[in-house]
Parts: structure tokens; sequence; C-alpha cells
């Protein structure tokens, strides 16, 4: 990364984050949403610590220096492995490494990644002091309210001040449960119900901790409401699916100007990176995916999907594809106050 590109990343604030999503907060997602916002923390997918160590390293935490501030989450629970995977994360430049203690899939319970670890705070705490001591990067967790059969508010208290004595001072927040027997991780983001007020009660109780809430939140106004009581908001399927949400974050939750003014210049300043994209390889569909979301809910916007959907997986498809798909949606005219602050 060139000193320019330090200089110009904005310092790290969690007051609004987008969650990370497997498949979804992809490098290429991710860029768009910087696109979008200079402030929102993003966070990469859950990457687990065996992958990393013994797979393809450089391809697992490959990203833009665009995308700073950056999280890179990890999944696992071995101290040295945690401890190794930390290392990493900082020699390649991200902001703050977090481990997942919410994933409730079987395939991670197995390996005692993920939501299963809710029952073991002293393994969380031996991995969170081992990430500690080997980075200087600010490490954080995020997890649920519980797990069936450790659901009490005493097993919560339990959970974060054997964390907090390790010396996490960030936890971010699912505001529900997960059910590890008999639900799949899809249902385990939409039935347990949530509950807001044990995330407002932690931050009541532990006011020297870093809360952040997160699950079920759509709109600003809801944002607003959450930080009411918490330090930050966390948002996963809504900015994935809406992603011009982000662009009002900057002016909404930091007072700076937004970066951008429409979806159209959303796009047009994405061509070059989806160029490079393409010559190094990487399909357009797997690229195209991610910015289907953009024009949600626009006059046109199906017409932009279809025509992604059914051009972008053709063989040797490139930016063409793209450029037809934002002809066929409406391009509003800049309001006179927007094109002065251009
Ligand atoms: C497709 C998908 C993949 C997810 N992958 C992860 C993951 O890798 N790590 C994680 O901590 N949470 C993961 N989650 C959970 C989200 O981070 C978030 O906690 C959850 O979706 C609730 O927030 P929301 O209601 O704003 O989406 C995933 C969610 C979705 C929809």
């Amino acid at each position: 990364m060139s000193v320019t590109q330090q200089s110009q990343t904005p310092p790290l604030s969690r007051r609004f984050s987008v969650a990370p999503m497997m498949d979804w907060t992809t490098p290429h997602f991710r860029y768009l949403a910087r696109l979008l916002s200079r402030r929102a923390l993003l966070y990469t997918e859950m990457v687990t610590t065996g992958a990393l160590i013994h797979g393809d390293t450089a391809r697992f935490l490959r990203h833009h220096p665009a995308e700073y501030p950056l999280a890179l989450q990890l999944g696992g629970s071995n101290p040295e492995e945690l401890a190794h995977c930390a290392r990493l994360a900082e020699a390649y430049g991200f902001d703050e490494v977090n481990l997942n203690v919410g994933c409730p899939s079987d395939r991670v319970q197995n390996n005692m990644i993920g939501a299963c670890l809710m029952e073991h705070p002293d393994k969380v705490a031996d991995g969170v002091r081992a990430m500690i001591a080997a980075t200087s990067l600010p490490v954080t967790v995020k997890h649920r309210i519980g797990i069936d059969g450790r659901e009490s508010r005493e097993d919560l208290y339990h959970f974060i001040e054997t964390v907090a004595a390790a010396g996490c001072r960030t936890f971010i927040v699912h505001a529900r449960i997960a059910v590890l027997e008999g639900l799949s991780p899809k249902e385990n983001r939409d039935i347990p119900p949530l509950n807001y007020p044990w995330v407002y009660d932690l931050k009541a109780r532990y006011p020297e901790l870093e809360i952040i809430i997160n699950g079920g939140i759509k709109s600003f106004a809801e944002c607003h409401q959450h930080l009411q009581h918490t330090d930050g908001v966390m948002l996963g399927r809504e900015a994935y699916h809406n992603p011009w949400l982000l662009a009002g974050v900057d002016s909404e939750f930091f007072g700076e100007p937004d970066p951008i003014t429409s979806r159209h210049e959303a796009l047009r300043a994405m061509l070059p990176f989806i160029e490079e994209e393409l010559e190094r390889g990487v399909y357009l569909s797997n690229i195209t995916r991610h910015i289907m979301g953009l024009f949600h809910g626009q006059p046109g916007g199906r017409q932009f999907r279809r025509h992604i959907s059914e051009n972008a997986h053709r063989p040797g498809s490139g930016i063409e594809v793209v450029l037809d798909a934002l002809a066929k949606v409406h391009q509003p005219a800049p309001s006179p106050a927007r094109e002065a602050v251009i």
C-alpha cells in the first residue's frame, strides 16, 4: 500500500459496520461498499485458521487497499493458530481481527468454531489472549446472546466477563440465540427472536466495553434508535441486498460528505476495478452477482438485473455486459444542491 493510500484511510470507527457474510462480503462486494461509504467498517467473510494456515493464504487474505478500514474475521479456537493468523492479518494490512463466535453451522461446530464456543468462554478467552499478545491490531469478538442450553442472562454475563478479562474490549452482539440442534444456519438468522434489550443491558452493565448491536436492522431510523443504547450498529443482509443505503452513511453517522451521488456514478467508478479483475481471470458473474442490489427498487432495476443474469455467466463476457445493463436503468438528473457539493 502506498503512503498516499495510507494517509487517505479514514480512522477506524465501529459506529456503522457491514457484517461478515460468507460468499457475500467478498472483495468485490466490499469494493462497491467502500465506494459508497468511506467510513463504514467492512468485514471479510469468515476464514478458518485451518484454511489460512494450510491453504492458499494469499488468496484468502487478498483485498484491495481501497477497502480499508477492513477487519478480518477468523473462525477457530486453537490459541496458537489464532495467534498465527492474527499476525498474518497485521502483516497483510488489516485494521482489526475479529473472532467468530456466532456461526451455528454443523460443519464448524465439529471443529469448535463459531457459536458452539459460547459454551466454552474459557476457550474463547484463551484464543483472544493469544491474539492480543500476537498483534497490535484490535481484537474483537462477534457472538450471539446465547445458544440453546446456555441462554440465561447469567450465561451471557459470564461469557462477556470471561472474554473481557482476557483483554477484549469490543463485542459485536447478534441479538438472538443460536439453536445448534435442529435449525439450519439460515433459519438461525430468522427464527430465534431478536432480543435488543439484552444487548442494551450489556452496554448499561459494562459501560467500559464497546458494544455493537447486530441483527434485523434495516433503516437509518432503527440505527439511530440503537445508537442511543449501544456504541455501534452492524448491518448484514440489508446492506447486501440494498447497498445504496451505504451511500448515506458518512453524512448520517459521521457528519461527513457522502462520497458518491448516484448509483450510476458508483457503478461507473467500479468499472476500472472490474476490468482489472477480468484481466486477472475472474469470471464476470463472480463480480456482478455482488452488484445486483445496487438498483434495488429503481425504475429499470429489474431489467438491469435480468440483463446481468442472462449474460454475465457466458464464456468471455466482459465489461460491455455491465455497460449494457447500466443503459437499462434511468439515470436521474443530479439536483443542483448535489452538483454544488461535487
Ligand atoms: C449469507 C450470510 C453469510 C454469513 N456469514 C457469516 C460469517 O461468515 N461470519 C459471521 O460472523 N456471520 C455471518 N453471517 C451472519 C451476519 O454476520 C449477521 O450476524 C446476521 O446476518 C444478522 O444480521 P442482519 O440481520 O443485519 O443480516 C452471515 C449471514 C448471511 C446472510
